[in-house]
């Protein structure tokens, strides 16, 4: 049960898992008090003595200054010399902001999003604390909300101009959580094009610490992420802080450990790039953090932001629903096909057992390779005679689904487009664009813009009847300017795009409730749970090599479940690594996600042809388990030689257990690797060998696992409990 309890002057947020906890100070200064495992009571007066302060009748700003004092929503320039949450510049161009709380309520439920991607859940319960600036007249709404039955707390924050003149924002995060101490280990994702995702782990220091991306989306090279675990925290114990920004943009994570060994973390949008002029009685509202905390190392960490994002953020349509076993034609294909072409790849797809046919770049306009068409999205009919609805009526007569690919918010110079509208794209007027794989970015901040993406997305939707998009955006943001906004408001672009691509997809998802949309960005670039609000799977890496996979998609599940991550089967040589790898390993790897191939199965020998036939059945049969089972990671790709994964379904009846070994090494005895997440009252049945164990025998002793020799080599087993 959440609920909101409070007593005195402190507010104190519980459900069965955590405790969040906040004190309204004399003065109105808000104090941060707990985030931890669940309370049965909370004292301010208490805490504030733990951590070496005066109790909260004696609190003065005047005399003790705020920088020793844990706060919710610190701002620059009031003594406080960390570095803080909120920066205004005020009407006389100072930044000091002096937020005083003026009331608070409590709602059932959670207020609407305004725009921007957030969780939902009726089950919520939302704290609204009221702050203001008397100097200013600015009003910061902090909001916090606790569901039933998840370990989180999601949190945002409005700011509004109550005073008589405009105000600049240039700092508004989401997020900010001193904690008491600093013995802490920080954990970002750190990545690139084909590598996305690693873990990076390492012990605070005294300073910042942090990760951050202004490239315009989430990004390839980072996560929107951050978590502090204690030192000893392992994948199955200790305390784990997880933090994600409900955001695709452009973000600041950071932990900060101070003169007195204290910890603060923040969480919000990248300031360098980022102003935001609040004209008096207009609002800003942050995108929403989300808090996590596990008592259960890292994996209980991940399986609560699973569970958050499952039950909370995805479209419920989809969140738990089965996805199709997909072929995309991209690795099997590139630009270079026909109608003819793609039939016969659909067709031998149909053999192995595909349910949906994915045609990937280069069926529109002018486009043979990438240097030209994007925002002319009318089919070419020289390669599709007949447009795309007859070829999608040849692939649904296989009795397929068909599926397709855009790139809806770029434009190519080589366009009907850009000639007709060259300042749809963000630009510095006067200044040469820069050009990544020859586009440009449309401004996605102009209504204009967004009503033309609706319309070309809504005709192809409906010209081919499709069931799946796959909604690609294949480059960082340059000379960013737009020819819409006013020079004052310049810096609010990247942001404003922002609120535009939520706009467009919130459009185009609520009128094409049914059609599957995977998100895409050159790979894993804008992998974040902004995004997830709207598509329920996003491809995870264009690398599909399944070595490199095991760590990309170990790194994307200590954030998000194994549903929201497309994973295909691709041929070998792999195309990014040119590493050949069986084909049972690829197939346990692409198992981890949604899963789906990128390969031409034509080019297969028939006994592959006919392994894929056994795989797609394995897939569909085993999928309600991986997309919505319990992931328990086992072993680390970045640790060691092998990477290893379970998931059990809710009710611990059913599991899919996973070993890859990236190098052979011989002479070893068979690994034994201990299973998590089972019952251990229970026994299980290993489909594959019959062999039969107890639960507690699987997790305490371990399975041996004989693994094939050979690089690439995995072990794949399907667990189901039986009655002894
Ligand atoms: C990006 C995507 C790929 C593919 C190509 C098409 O790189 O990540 O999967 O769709 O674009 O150009």
């Amino acid at each position: 049960m959440a609920e909101i309890l409070r007593q005195g002057n402190v507010w104190h947020l519980r459900n069965g898992s955590v405790s969040y906890a906040l004190a309204v100070l004399p003065g109105g200064v808000v104090a941060h008090l707990y985030f931890g495992p669940r309370l049965a009571r909370v004292s301010a007066d208490n805490l504030l003595k733990h951590a070496g302060l005066p109790g909260a009748e004696g609190f003065a700003v005047q005399e003790f200054g705020l920088s020793r004092l844990p706060q919710e929503y610190p701002s620059f320039g009031l003594g406080d010399l960390r570095a803080g949450a909120l920066t205004v510049e005020a009407p006389d161009g100072t930044l000091a902001v002096d937020l005083r709380a003026t009331g608070a309520e409590v709602l059932p439920g959670k207020p609407g999003p305004e725009g921007l991607p957030a969780t939902f859940g009726e089950d919520a319960q939302t704290l609204r604390l009221e702050l203001k600036d008397a100097h200013t007249g600015l009003v910061a709404e902090l909001f916090y909300s606790i569901f039933d039955d998840c370990a989180a707390v999601a949190r945002s924050v409005r700011l509004t101009n109550a005073g008589a003149e405009a105000l600049t924002l240039t700092r508004a995060f989401s997020l900010c959580l001193d904690l008491p101490d600093a013995d802490w280990d920080f954990i970002t994702l750190s990545g690139a094009w084909a590598r996305e995702r690693a873990v990076v782990r390492r012990p605070l220091v005294p300073g910042e610490q942090g990760t951050s991306t202004r490239s315009g989306a989430s990004s390839l090279q980072t996560s929107p992420f951050l978590a502090l675990a204690r030192p000893g925290a392992d994948e199955d114990r200790g305390d784990v802080i997880g933090a994600a920004l409900v955001y695709s943009g452009n973000f600041a994570a950071t932990a900060s450990v101070d003169q007195f060994g204290t910890t603060r973390a923040l969480l919000g949008i990248n300031d360098q790039d980022f102003a935001w002029r609040l004209e008096p009685g207009e609002s800003f509202r942050t995108p929403e953090a989300a808090l996590v905390f596990s008592g259960n190392g890292i994996g209980g960490m991940s399986r609560a932001f699973h569970a958050l994002w499952l039950d909370h953020l995805l479209p419920p349509r989809w969140a738990r629903a089965p996805r199709p076993v997909l072929l995309n034609s991209w690795e099997a294909a590139y630009f270079d096909f026909d109608a003819d072409r793609l039939v016969a790849i659909a067709e031998a797809a149909k053999r192995a057992g595909v349910e949906l046919f994915v045609m990937d770049d280069g069926w529109f306009g002018r486009r043979d390779d990438d240097t030209t068409s994007l925002g002319d999205w009318e089919p070419n009919l020289g390669k599709l005679p007949g447009g795309l609805g007859a070829l999608a009526d040849r692939v649904r007569a296989l009795g397929l689904q068909f599926g397709l690919w855009m790139e809806p918010e770029m434009v190519s110079p080589k366009s009907e487009l850009f000639r007709a509208h060259p300042d749809w794209c963000i630009h510095i007027r006067g200044r040469e664009s820069i050009e990544f794989r020859h586009q440009l970015i449309l401004d996605l901040s102009r209504p204009e813009v967004q009503d033309f993406i609706v319309d070309a997305v809504s005709r192809t939707l409906r010209e081919s009847g499709a069931a799946y998009l796959k909604w690609d955006m294949n480059r960082n943001f340059s000379n960013i300017g737009s020819a819409a906004l006013p020079r004052e408001r310049q810096r609010e672009l990247p942001h404003r795009y922002m609120l535009g691509l939520y706009a467009v997809l919130a459009r185009l998802t609520k009128a094409f409730p049914d059609v599957l949309f995977e998100g895409c960005a050159s790979g894993g670039g804008r992998f974040d749970a902004g995004m997830l609000a709207y598509v329920p799977q996003i491809w995870c890496s264009d690398d599909t090599d399944c070595l490199e996979r095991c760590r990309i998609q170990y790194g994307t599940t200590l954030v998000f479940p194994p549903s929201a991550m497309g994973s295909h089967v691709s041929a070998v040589p792999n195309h990014q690594t040119d590493r050949v790898t069986p084909l049972e390993s690829r197939f346990a790897v692409a198992l981890g996600g949604s899963f789906g191939y990128e390969l031409d199965p034509r080019r297969l020998s028939d006994a592959e042809q006919a392994a894929l036939r056994v795989q797609t059945d394995f897939a569909r049969r085993t999928q309600a388990l991986r997309l919505t089972g319990r992931l328990y990671r086992l072993c680390s790709p970045f640790t060691g030689n092998d990477a290893a994964w379970v998931t059990v379904s809710e009710d611990r009846s059913r599991a899919l257990f996973t070993l890859v070994r990236a190098r052979a090494v011989p002479n070893t005895p068979p690994r034994l690797v201990r299973l998590r997440g089972l019952d251990p009252a229970r026994s299980y049945r290993i489909d594959e060998t019959g062999e039969v164990f107890g639960g507690d025998e699987l997790m305490q002793v371990g399975l041996c696992c004989p693994l094939p020799m050979g690089d690439a080599a995995s072990l794949l087993y399907a667990l189901e409990a039986v009655d002894d």
